[in-house]
């Protein structure tokens, strides 16, 4: 390829070098009467732009006058000299250069007229949502996904440094593995030879019949890889599985989506404590990792969403995460709110789930940092995870890892390893044994303890960038009422 991406090229070394580059243009200044133009130039490839120096007499000037400004794609060669202006190192000196695709008036302007969605410096988060297919064009838009792929890219260099298995877990399944009735149906039914297809098949007592589906059975998208993953860890050791998961989930916080990607690590002869350790160590190297590999567009979240984020980062990357269990965070809690602590809900007793006001009063008041809260109810959790032997009333091997202003980033458990205990869990929350024999064979077959846990992707990106709505973090995000392309 003959063009060198701005990443290689915005550094003095390159001073001297003839390049060629191309990019879109972020905007467009004339100097000298208009015998000058002086081009800002972005690849997508780093948060920082080059000054491309177009002076008249050179092939492209004329063209490069008309390209319509912000939104242009621009190729440009010439060579890299030391920039006289204080706002960039270095910038090229065009030779040629050539308007790939000019900025075109937008479907409702007029004839001719120059719109560009994104032309401004600046863009609310709310108006390049509303731009998603701009939105990586933008300086928040494409610094999310670099610093995605990073993470990305950390996480599986992590899992692969310990000798973790990569298992790719399906999308569509038959269970709900968190049992909370937010999986999406895959339905598509086959209609009868000669009928229409949009009929829907009905058993004699009138209910959908699912057996005339495509799978021959009700199907959903996956809430979690979690079952699945356990089938290889209870086969090759330590697995994990990383890919999107779904929830319709009706809620409309900053912290939700209904399309969210999940890191799910499963680990055979392991108990919570490994789980617990694992988790912490994933964490502080993800956030190392972005550090080291990141800092231009930390420095532009920290400017743009949070003063001192990398400091922040830096001491998360240090730092041990202290370990609570459920029944002292009820305690504190239940001081707190003696304390004359406004909760909206004081309904606070060991038993009950902790909602999200709960969770932030412990990392943003108590901890000033993430906590991680082990040993919860049996009752508020799911029918998989290790009854505590012994524990009366009964709790279970889970932990919850939560960070400020967040909540809950991990969630994660010891798994049930005991056939007859793990059978009579599920009956208790009303699953068909029949529909789970698959799962209690891995206990019924070599049974072995095994722990693992799931890292909600986005919410990760949101405590490295300081960016505030888990809609930001993601390329297309899917909520109630949004998905489209
Ligand atoms: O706590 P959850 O529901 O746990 C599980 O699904 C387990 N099966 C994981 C496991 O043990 N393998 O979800 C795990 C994490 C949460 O801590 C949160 O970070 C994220 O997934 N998460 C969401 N992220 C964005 N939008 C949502 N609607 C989310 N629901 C959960
Ligand atoms: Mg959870």
């Amino acid at each position: 390829r003959s063009r060198v991406r701005l990443k290689e090229l915005l550094s003095e070394k390159s001073i001297g070098s003839t390049a060629t580059v191309a990019g879109w243009v972020r905007s467009v200044r004339e100097a000298e009467k208009g015998t000058l133009c002086f081009v800002e130039l972005n690849d997508g490839s780093c948060l920082g732009s080059l000054q491309v120096v177009v002076a008249s007499g050179i092939e492209g000037f004329s063209e490069m006058k008309g390209c319509g400004g912000t939104g242009a794609s621009v190729k440009a060669k010439g060579e890299v000299v030391e920039s006289p202006g204080k706002n960039q190192a270095i910038e090229l000196r065009a030779t040629e250069v050539t308007v790939l695709g000019p900025t075109r008036g937008g479907p409702d302007r007029a004839p001719g007229a120059q719109y560009y969605p994104l032309a401004k410096k600046f863009h609310t988060p709310e108006h390049l949502r509303a731009h998603a297919h701009l939105r990586p064009r933008s300086r928040l838009g494409s610094a999310v996904v670099r610093v995605r792929h990073a993470l990305a890219f950390a996480t599986h260099e992590f899992f692969n440094g310990l000798g973790f298995l990569y298992v790719h877990t399906p999308l569509i399944t038959a269970a709900d593995c968190e049992g909370a009735g937010e999986q999406f149906t895959v339905t598509t039914l086959l209609p009868e030879e000669g009928e229409r297809a949009d009929t829907i098949p009905r058993t004699p007592e009138g209910f959908v019949d699912y057996s005339k589906d495509f799978f021959g059975r009700k199907c959903g998208l996956t809430v979690s890889g979690q079952l699945n993953v356990e089938t290889h860890a209870v086969a090759l050791s330590d697995c994990y599985t990383f890919g999107p998961t779904f929830r319709a989930e009706v809620s409309h916080t900053a912290r939700h989506l209904s399309e969210f990607w999940m890191i799910e690590p499963e680990m055979a002869f392991a108990t919570l404590d490994d789980d617990v350790k694992l988790a912490q160590d994933y964490l502080k190297y993800c956030v190392s990792a972005v550090l080291t590999r990141c800092d231009d567009d930390l420095a532009f979240f920290e400017q743009a969403n949070e003063k001192g984020l990398r400091d922040r980062l830096r001491s998360l990357a240090s730092a041990r995460v202290p370990r609570l269990e459920y029944s002292d965070a009820i305690e504190i809690l239940l001081v707190a709110i003696r304390d004359g602590h406004d909760f909206e809900n004081k309904d606070i007793a060991w038993g009950v789930d902790l909602n999200s006001e709960h969770e932030r009063y412990l990392t943003d008041v108590v901890y000033k940092g993430p906590v991680v809260i082990v040993n919860y109810p049996k009752n508020i959790k799911a029918f998989y995870m290790k009854l505590n032997p012994g524990s009366n009333p009964p709790t279970v091997a889970a932990m919850d890892l939560l960070v400020p202003k967040i909540g809950e980033i991990i969630g994660g458990s010891q798994r049930e390893d005991d056939l007859e205990t793990l059978e009579q869990r599920a009956k208790e929350v009303g699953l068909d044994p029949k529909s789970i024999s698959w799962y209690a064979d891995l206990r019924r077959y070599g049974s072995v303890p095994h722990a693992g846990f799931g890292l909600g992707f986005e919410r990760l990106i949101m405590l490295v960038t300081g960016v505030e709505n888990i809609r930001d973090v993601i390329p297309f995000p899917r909520y109630p009422g949004h998905a489209a392309f």
